[in-house]
């Protein structure tokens, strides 16, 4: 039979915990659903009157929770009760690179998913559907489920009965779409073994989307999807991006070869804009994973070839870097350069392994002074990323950055402008008034393709674009 869901309890209230939440109370307004987690001012955020300051700036986001909010969508910091009221239990906890200990570096660090998985063999009772979410290596629900059964045998000694349904549903949002992602997506996964548990959630899926676009599977299948599904979409980016650099090598233009690829429609037009290199905080954990998965089973030749796709990737923030350096005449030191974009991409205030954060370690590192912009990136959250204090203070051994909302302040007597993130207010800058603010001779880099050669015309400004490399004909 299947169990009738009352109340969901999401633990992790992040990027994806959040939105993912959000949607679901607004389109099941009969259940009650509760975020919560340990992070009392990430909670606080989420609760805050003044809806700017949410933790996670996601385009329809903000209009989602106005309606919901205290309704039947809510954010906590009690986590005993809430686990203990829930039919249902989303675990949506980070799952980052183990930076110490076996697998350092490669495996995925499942300390939280752990310790999720013991506050709901604590706390809850009756039956609950316990719903894996983060993105996880194969076979982790074999270590949540073995952590409930032995809260379901104790369960049975005390008398307090306790009994547990475990599945797989990991999420394919990208953040910057995250509402339309999750409002019409390509599909849905559920994997597990328990039919009544398994339609169970699909029977809150299916209240918007349409049945035929859940797929059901076994709970590894489910799994191993995830990852391998972020494998491709990343060696997709790390293929366009090594053709990018032939490209500006031989005189092909990258739009030009993207195009004539994508109209073939085995291969597709989307995910083909070469850039500065994949960032967020999945890709790159994701293949690691993969790579110590197959490293694990045996599968050495396997592990080098997702491997590759990381190495092409670093390589692509690398050269575009040393290119800038190279460009102004082999050397930044002491020179102002202005950032334009901190976001690993447009549209969210997610820092997670951005390129722009490589691409400035090395221009600091050779001595550059650069002046970041970004519309929704906040100073603390790039010093966190650069490991170094926002400072005014030239020095000319590791240069200098600061922080600047205002474009025309930015470029003020810069050599060089790099837009590293496809903002749209950066698609209409103006160069004519920028050539007049910018030390002579300036460059700009335009890593995203997003500026047109003609906007720069009759300007003087020298331009450098991802896939064409430098335009003579300005
Ligand atoms: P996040 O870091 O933004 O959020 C995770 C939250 O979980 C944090 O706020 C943390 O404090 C909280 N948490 C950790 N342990 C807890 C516990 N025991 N009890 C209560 N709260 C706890 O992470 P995210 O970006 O939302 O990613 C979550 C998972 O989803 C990861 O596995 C990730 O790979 C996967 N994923 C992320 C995205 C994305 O776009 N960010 C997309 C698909 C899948
Ligand atoms: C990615 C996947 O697209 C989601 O399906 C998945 O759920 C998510 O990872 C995850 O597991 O976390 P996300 O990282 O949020 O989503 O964003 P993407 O749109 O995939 O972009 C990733 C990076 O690739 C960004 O730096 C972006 O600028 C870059 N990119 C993307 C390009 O350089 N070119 C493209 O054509 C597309």
């Amino acid at each position: 039979m299947t169990s009738q869901i009352k109340k969901i309890c999401c633990i992790g209230a992040g990027y994806v915990g959040g939105p993912t939440m959000a949607v679901l109370a607004d389109r099941c307004k009969d259940i009650k659903v509760t975020l919560v987690d340990i992070d009392k001012k990430r909670i606080n955020a989420w609760n805050d009157k003044d809806l700017s300051k949410l933790p996670v700036f996601e385009p329809g986001l903000k209009e989602i929770i106005k309606r919901n909010r205290n309704k039947n969508l809510f954010f906590s910091t009690d986590i005993a009760n809430t686990i203990k009221e829930a039919d249902m239990i989303f675990i949506s906890v980070n799952t980052p690179t183990k930076t110490s200990g076996f697998g350092a570096g490669y495996a995925s660090d499942l300390k939280w998913v752990e310790s999720s998985a013991r506050q709901v063999a604590e706390y809850s009772s009756g039956h609950t559907i316990v719903v894996e979410k983060s993105t996880v290596p194969v076979r982790t629900a074999e270590l949540i489920q073995n952590i409930l059964s032995e809260s379901e045998e104790n369960s049975f000694i005390s008398n307090i009965k306790k009994s547990f349904s475990v599945l797989s549903s990991p999420e394919f949002l990208a953040e910057g779409t995250a509402i339309n992602d999750l409002e019409n997506p390509d599909r849905v996964l559920i994997g597990g073994e328990d039919n009544n548990a398994m339609r169970s959630l699909s029977g809150i899926y299916e209240r918007w989307i349409p049945a035929n676009k859940i797929l059901f599977t076994n709970v590894w299948s489910s799994e191993l999807s995830k990852l391998t599904a972020n494998a491709f979409l990343a060696q997709r980016l790390s293929s366009i991006n090594a053709i990018s650099a032939l490209c500006e090598a031989t005189g092909a233009e990258i739009k030009e070869v993207s195009n004539a690829i994508g109209a073939d429609k085995r291969i597709g037009k989307k995910f083909l804009d070469a850039g500065p290199g994949f960032g967020g905080s999945c890709f790159q954990k994701d293949i690691l994973n993969l790579v110590y998965l197959c490293q694990y089973y045996g599968l050495e030749k396997i592990s080098r070839y997702w491997e590759h796709v990381l190495i092409v990737n670093n390589w692509q923030k690398e050269r575009i870097a040393s290119l800038v350096v190279e460009k102004l005449f082999g050397t930044v030191t002491n020179k102002k350069i202005a950032m334009f974009g901190f976001a690993f991409k447009a549209n969210t205030n997610d820092t997670r392994e951005s390129p722009s954060i490589s691409i400035a370690k090395d221009l600091l590192e050779n001595g550059a002074n650069l002046m970041i912009n970004d519309p929704q990136v906040l100073p603390y959250q790039i010093e966190k990323e650069l490991c170094k204090k926002e400072s005014k203070i030239f020095s000319e051994k590791e240069g200098s950055w600061s922080f600047n909302s205002n474009l025309n302040e930015c470029v003020k007597d810069a050599d060089a402008l790099i837009i590293l993130t496809a903002w749209d207010e950066y698609k209409e800058i103006n160069f004519e008034k920028f050539s007049k603010l910018m030390r002579k001779p300036s460059w700009v880099f335009d890593t995203r393709k997003i500026i047109s050669k003609n906007s720069l015309k009759g300007t003087g400004i020298k331009f450098w674009q991802v896939g064409m490399g430098e335009c003579s004909s300005l």
